[in-house]
C-alpha cells in the first residue's frame, strides 16, 4: 500500500524531518520506505492520494486518567492533595458500578481517536472489572497502549481503601487475562502514589513486575505538600525516588513516572541510571499549582521526557494542545533561568510521537520498520495567495488544530 502527502516527523530530538509531495509505502502495517515516484506498475487502487495534505505519526500520551475524563477542568482553585481528595476520589469511587464505568470509557476512549492519540498508557481505577472494560474497549477500537488497575491501601478513602491481598490478587487476574485475550493493548503496574501504597503492596507489587516482566506507572514529586508528606511516611529512605527503588518499582526502561517536578540530582541520577520515562505533564502542573519541571535542564542531563495530558487535572487530552502549552511555560520559564533554552516545535512533536512511542516499541516515526500508526492532517490554506508549506500547516495545527482537521487515522496501517 501507497500513501501520498506531506510527511513530517522527528526521529530524534534534534532531527526535524519534512518529506514533500513523496510516497510512503507499508507493508504488515509497518514503514517500507518513501519514493519521489510510484513504483513500475503499482496498481492505482494500492495507492490512497492525500494531496497537499500533512501526514505525522499519530500522538502518544503516557500519563492520562481514564475515570477522570469526566473531572477535566474541576476543581483547579486547589492544590493536589485536596483536589484529590474533593474531586478525584469521589469520582473514581463511582467506577465500582461497571456499566457507568463502561459508558464513560466508551466516551473517553472515543475523544482521544478523536483527537489522534493512537497509543496511550491509561490509570484505570482500583476497580477490577472496570479496569477489563477499559482494555476490552480499547482494544476492539483499534488503539494500542497501556492500561492499569490502580493499587491503593492505605491514606484512602473507604470505599477506595483496597485490602492488600486482595488488590495483589486483582491484578495478577488482570495480566494474565489481559495476556490471553488482548493483543495492542497490554497491563502496566499502577501503584497510584507512595501516599496510597503501604509496604506491604509495594513489595507484593515488586514481585509481580519481577514474575511477569511488567511496566509500572506512577506519580512521583509532582506538589510540596506531597513530597513532605512521603518523607514522613518514609523517614529511614532517602528520597521520594528511593521509594520507588526500595521496593523493585524503578524497572529499567520499562517505567513511567508522572510530574517528577522536585528532585535532587541524586534522585535525577538514579532515575537516568533506571532509565525512568518522566511524563510532563505542564498543563496539570499549571492547573494544580504543582510547579514547573526544568524540562531543558532534565533533557540536558540526559533524562527521557515525554509530553502527557495528565488529564483530569491537565484539562484536555488534545496532544497538540498539550506541545503548545508545554512550548509556552517553557519560554516563561526559560526568562528567568537563561539556561534553560525554549523548547522548539520540532522537540515538541518528538516528545509527543516518537519520545513516548518508544516506550510502546517502533511507535511514533516513520523510520523503515515503524509501526505505520498515522494522523492526515488537513488545514484550510483555500484563500488565495495563504498557500502554507507542510512546516507552516503543522505549526498552525499545533495551536489551533483540533479533532476535525484530523481526516484520517491509520493503526498498524489500517485505516480506524
Ligand atoms: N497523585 C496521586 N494521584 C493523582 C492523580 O490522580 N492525579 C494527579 N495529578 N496526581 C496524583
Ligand atoms: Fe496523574
Amino acid at each position: 500500500m501507497f500513501l501520498k502527502g506531506n510527511f513530517l516527523y522527528t526521529p530524534s530530538q534534534t532531527e526535524f524531518i519534512i518529506l514533500e509531495k513523496q510516497y510512503i509505502q507499508i507493508e504488515d502495517g509497518k514503514v517500507l520506505g518513501f519514493f519521489q515516484d510510484l513504483p513500475a506498475n503499482t496498481a492505482s487502487s494500492d495507492v490512497v492520494d492525500y494531496g497537499d495534505d500533512i501526514i505525522i505519526p499519530a500522538f502518544t500520551d503516557l500519563h492520562i486518567h481514564a475515570p477522570q475524563y469526566i473531572n477535566r477542568g474541576l476543581g483547579f482553585d486547589e492544590e493536589l492533595l485536596p483536589w484529590l481528595e474533593n474531586y478525584t476520589f469521589p469520582t473514581e469511587g463511582r467506577f465500582s458500578d461497571t456499566d457507568f464505568a463502561t459508558r464513560v470509557y466508551r466516551v473517553f476512549l472515543s475523544r482521544l481517536k478523536a483527537e489522534g492519540t493512537l497509543c496511550f498508557s491509561a490509570f484505570a481505577t482500583i476497580h477490577k472489572d472496570a479496569t477489563w472494560q477499559l482494555m476490552k474497549i480499547a482494544e476492539d477500537m483499534g488503539l494500542k497502549g497501556y492500561v492499569g488497575k490502580v493499587n491503593m491501601d492505605r491514606n484512602s478513602p473507604d470505599y477506595l481503601l483496597e485490602d492488600t491481598e486482595r488488590s495483589l490478587a486483582d491484578t495478577e487476574e488482570l495480566v494474565l487475562r489481559s495476556r490471553e485475550e488482548l493483543d495492542r493493548i497490554r497491563f502496566i503496574a499502577t501503584p497510584r502514589f507512595v501516599p496510597s501504597t503501604t509496604e506491604k503492596l509495594m513489595t507484593g507489587l515488586g514481585r509481580l513486575c519481577e514474575t511477569y516482566d511488567l511496566p509500572v506507572q506512577s506519580h512521583l514529586s509532582e506538589n510540596r505538600h506531597e513530597v513532605e508528606w512521603v518523607r514522613e511516611l518514609h523517614p529511614n529512605l532517602p528520597s521520594y525516588t528511593a521509594v520507588y527503588d526500595a521496593f523493585g518499582l524503578l524497572r529499567p526502561h520499562k517505567t513511567l513516572m508522572a510530574h517528577a517536578i522536585y528532585l535532587s540530582d541524586e534522585e535525577k541520577r538514579l532515575l537516568k541510571e533506571k532509565d525512568v520515562y518522566l511524563t510532563h505533564c505542564a498543563q496539570s502542573n499549571a492547573n494544580l499549582t504543582s510547579g514547573i519541571m526544568p524540562l531543558r535542564e532534565n533533557l540536558t542531563k540526559g533524562l527521557t521526557c515525554t509530553i502527557a495530558s495528565d488529564v483530569a487535572a491537565g484539562h484536555t487530552p488534545a496532544m497538540n494542545k498539550q506541545i503548545a502549552l508545554t512550548i509556552e511555560i517553557s519560554k516563561l520559564y526559560s526568562l528567568n533561568h537563561p539556561t534553560e533554552k525554549a523548547l522548539t516545535i520540532g522537540e515538541g512533536l518528538y516528545l509527543a510521537t516518537k519520545g513516548p512511542g518508544r516506550f510502546y516499541g517502533n511507535v511514533g516515526s516513520f523510520e523503515k520498520g515503524y509501526d505505520f500508526d498515522a494522523l492526515v492532517i488537513h488545514m484550510d490554506d483555500s484563500i488565495e495567495g495563504l498557500e502554507r508549506t507542510p512546516s507552516e500547516k503543522l505549526q498552525q495545527f499545533i495551536y489551533d488544530g483540533d479533532d476535525r482537521n484530523i481526516i484520517a487515522r491509520y493503526v498498524n496501517g489500517n485505516k480506524i
